[in-house]
């Protein structure tokens, strides 16, 4: 969720360790500081500011630290330990001044551990969890400062990323890993480490990956990982597959507006080569499943959170009508704790974008300990989740910065088609039927492009309902997913209630709250459920609540009714959700953006939630 970043080379450190904490302002951004360590005899300075990293680069203006030190590192906050401030701002210091470290994650025996540093008269100065590392690490007598790290987390229970320096070994930097990313990379004579690959795109030559319980020391240009133990691991390195520009804004306004005009060109990345026409099937060779493997499948759960969870759903769905397998979907922290029932004939689909929310972590893990097939569905490479699955797809629609998850979720749900597809074809779907399904699946970066040449109309809709406070989103079968997505974009970045139904349950309480001031978000897209949703839509009318419809292009009953129609060009109603939701992200962007929301950065919101 915060972000880390850390620089040693024979350059000035704090240009990168700024600009790598501006690239990962997305996962965390209610303060951020720096540590840089230089000069001779070397010290550490410290500068920290509430606020985003706008904010520390005007206090490192106001304050300059020592412009030649090359060795630096950085962080950015969201809260869970402490209300955003300064002095709860990382990097935090040992009682001495002499280590700063910066933590992701949750210490979760810090009291513990504090109280007997405090009896020790430690004193403390912020309400943290982390800075019980840094007043450990400076107990330790051990002879190195990646020993003194390894010392100081014996203790310690929880997870963590964290990165260390130290006055007494100026231009090293200690980085170890236990339930949150790190990645370490060199480049140009430096090494570099960040909780996000993305961060060092165009930096970094290769990367490597921490596994939990990894050490690594930087030192410039080289790195060595080590365990806990204090014993020589090795991890590949790779080169950084991440176009410096994809982390970019691009000329747009918002990352999320450049994510949500990329969404055609993601799902070509996501379908390419996948497809297969003549056979009317998929090729995922990622998920390493033979025909016998697929026929064995008895049921599939599909778990995830937020966005994904909703493209979950829309799988749950393909699943049992192309493939006829039994599917249901499990929110991942009911996952971990329920104990739900798994058998070895189970197949486990994680997704996950970021593929580090903790609590899908944690479901994937649980999956694996019950012996079920475990499959990820994940866009970051080289994240946790899609290495300890092992097997699984990759979307391939390149880095998402903007927090509202966009182009993320329709390749996740073009990948699960695709998923269907394949198990569809191996357990029950004719050819004729496959090919049909194949060229409804390769036309979505078309249908997505349509939807985006009618962003000024969109616009002018969300003009008329720019003020609303309350709004429904309802939807029938592979609809009822995107009301549930649409809903969320529109309460995550422009802080409207919104929620999404399944359009019969309208009836069942939530129509009690409809007015002319409650605007309800109708998906009525052709397809078998159209004729059911108009009348759904009739019984919103009655209630004099403005109805916005997303419907397919010329349909004359729905103009009858509202003016206030996106359209969507024709097609099957599974393939529909995806340009459907592009019009619903287009409607949440308006409308945020003419109330003036900070779009990319919602308040109290994270890319990705690695604390549970
Ligand atoms: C956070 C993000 C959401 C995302 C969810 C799951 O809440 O703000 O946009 O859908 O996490 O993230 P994941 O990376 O697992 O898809």
């Amino acid at each position: 969720m915060c972000g880390i970043i850390g620089f040693t080379g024979g350059s000035p450190a704090l240009p990168f360790v700024l600009s790598g904490l501006r690239r990962m302002e997305y996962r965390g951004y209610d303060s951020a500081g720096v540590a840089l360590c230089g000069g001779s005899p070397a010290k550490i300075e410290i500068r920290r500011a509430v606020g985003n990293v706008s904010a520390l680069e005007a206090e490192v203006a106001a304050a300059p630290t020592d412009p030649a030190a090359t060795c630096g590192i950085g962080h950015t906050r969201w809260a869970t330990h402490g209300a955003p401030s300064v002095k709860n701002a990382h990097p935090h210091l040992s009682p001495d001044g002499r280590i700063a470290i910066v933590h992701n994650g949750i210490i979760d025996n810090y009291a513990e551990l504090r109280d007997r540093l405090a009896a020790q008269g430690h004193v403390f100065a912020s309400e943290t969890d982390s800075e019980v590392i840094a007043h450990l690490v400076a107990e330790s007598e051990a002879p190195t400062l990646a020993e003194r790290v390894m010392w100081a987390l014996s203790f310690v229970r929880g997870t963590y990323g964290i990165a260390v320096v130290s006055a007494d070994d100026p231009g090293m930097i200690v980085v170890a890993r236990k339930g949150s990313p790190i990645a370490v990379g060199t480049g140009g004579g430096a090494s570099m480490v960040a909780s996000d690959p993305a961060a060092l795109a165009g930096r970094a030559e290769s990367v490597a990956y921490l596994d939990d319980g990894d050490v690594a020391v930087l030192t410039p240009g080289a790195f060595e990982v080590r365990s806990l133990a204090n014993t020589p691991v090795s991890r590949p390195c790779s080169p950084l597959d991440i176009d410096p520009a994809s982390v970019e804004k691009g000329g747009y306004e918002h990352f999320m507006l450049k994510e949500i005009f990329e969404q055609p060109e993601a799902l070509r990345n996501c379908l390419r080569g996948r497809l297969l026409p003549d056979d009317g099937t998929a090729k995922l060779s990622g998920l390493r499943l033979g025909p016998r493997d697929i026929a064995s499948l008895s049921n599939i759960v599909v778990t995830a959170c937020g966005t994904s969870y909703y493209a979950g759903l829309h799988g749950v769905y393909a699943f049992e009508e192309f493939a006829g397998i039994p599917a249901r979907i499990e929110q991942a922290a009911e996952f971990r704790y329920r104990n739900p029932i798994v058998t070895p004939d189970t197949a486990l689909v994680s997704l996950s974008q970021s593929g580090e929310t903790a609590d899908t972590l944690a479901a994937v893990r649980e999956a694996k300990r019950k012996g079920a097939l475990v499959l990820s569905v994940c866009n970051a490479v080289g994240s946790t989740i899609a290495r300890e699955a092992g097997r699984g797809v990759y979307l391939h629609a390149g880095p998402e910065i903007g927090v509202a998850s966009t182009k993320a979720f329709v390749c996740q749900v073009a990948a699960l088609s695709m998923m269907a597809l394949l198990f569809g074809r191996t357990r029950r779907l004719s050819g004729t039927e496959g090919r049909a399904f194949v060229k409804a699946l390769a036309s979505a970066p078309d249908l997505v492009a349509a939807v985006l040449a009618r962003n000024d109309e969109i616009a002018r809709i969300a003009e008329k309902h720019a003020a609303v406070r309350d709004a429904f989103y309802i939807g029938r079968g592979y609809q009822h997913p995107a009301a549930l997505e649409g809903a969320l974009k529109l309460k995550e970045i422009s802080y409207v209630h919104a929620e999404g139904y399944h359009a019969a349950e309208l009836k069942h309480g939530p129509i009690a709250l409809l007015d002319e001031n409650v605007p309800v978000v109708a998906l009525v897209p052709q397809g078998p459920d159209r004729d059911k949703m108009l009348g759904n839509v009739q019984e919103c009318r009655a209630r004099k609540a403005p109805v916005i419809a997303i419907a397919t292009e010329g349909d004359a009953d729905v103009r009858s009714f509202t003016e206030d129609v996106i359209e969507v060009p024709p097609c099957p109603d599974f393939v529909a959700a995806i340009p459907v939701v592009v019009a619903e992200q287009l409607f949440a962007y308006h409308v945020a953006r003419l109330r003036g929301e900070p779009i990319d950065r919602p308040r109290n919101l994270a890319k990705s939630v690695t604390v549970e």
